[in-house]
């Protein structure tokens, strides 16, 4: 076929037509995710953590163990209870690729020069990664709410995370409320991208 410019004309259209729909074809439960999780992923709402850039491993992981109740979350059952594996899966892709970014906390930099520390001495890092952006089933830290940490690592303490992992729990044994919070200062303050 000879190109005129007409043909390339239509070639383009016929891309960019393919690539928006690409776009749009996300799955049909996300939106409903996200009214809670907050626009694009990144939750503006107290306790709510933001899902956005999470590694899909652990968004996949997270949502079995809540459809099977071995994290139940009230507030999400009904959401999850009937997701299949192939949705769930659909749901950890498309989640894993929203941009994350900060919540509106304000991180106070004393804490935050505190909890580097002790993240250094605990070795944060070894599993969470240098910058906290998670691998696997370790989620992303860096960004998250201060208060959706703050009350996650002191339900790992407290052994009141239904289904957590014991590689987690052990880590902040023994720490106090002080040092949850400057570790959760420190995690938010680290660049979620
Ligand atoms: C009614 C509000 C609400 C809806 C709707 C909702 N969630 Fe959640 N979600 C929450 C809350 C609250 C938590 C934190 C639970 C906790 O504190 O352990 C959570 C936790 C999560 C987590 C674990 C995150 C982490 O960092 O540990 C994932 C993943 C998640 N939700 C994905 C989803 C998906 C996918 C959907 C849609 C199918 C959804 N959520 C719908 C409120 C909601
Ligand atoms: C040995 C590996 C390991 C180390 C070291 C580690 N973590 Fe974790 N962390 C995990 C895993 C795995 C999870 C997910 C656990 C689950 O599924 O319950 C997790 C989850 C978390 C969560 C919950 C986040 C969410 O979105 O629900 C927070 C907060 C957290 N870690 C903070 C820290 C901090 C701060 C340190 C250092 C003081 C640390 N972790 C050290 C493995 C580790």
């Amino acid at each position: 076929m000879r190109l005129t410019s007409s043909t390339v004309a239509f070639a383009l259209f016929a891309g960019a037509a393919a690539a928006q729909q690409a776009a749009t074809e996300q799955p049909p439960q996300l939106e409903t995710c996200l009214g809670c999780h907050g626009e694009g992923g990144n939750s503006r709402t107290p306790l709510v953590p933001s899902i956005a850039g999470q590694p899909e491993f652990f968004i996949t992981n997270q949502l079995i163990y809540m459809r099977e109740g071995v994290r139940p979350t009230p507030p999400m059952t009904p959401f999850v209870e009937k997701l299949t594996d192939a949705e769930i899966e659909a749901l950890a892709r498309a989640i894993a690729a929203l941009p994350a970014a900060r919540s509106e906390e304000v991180v106070d930099a004393g804490l935050a020069a505190r909890g580097q520390k002790l993240s250094e001495q605990l070795r944060c890092a070894s599993c969470h990664l240098p910058n906290l952006h998670g691998q696997e089933q370790m989620p992303r830290l860096a960004g998250q709410r201060i208060d959706y940490m703050t009350a996650a690592m002191q339900a790992y303490r407290d052994s009141q995370r239904p289904g957590a992992d014991p590689m987690m729990s052990n880590v902040v044994v023994g720490l106090s409320d002080a040092d949850i919070a400057t570790l959760a200062h420190f995690a938010a303050s680290r660049d979620p991208r």
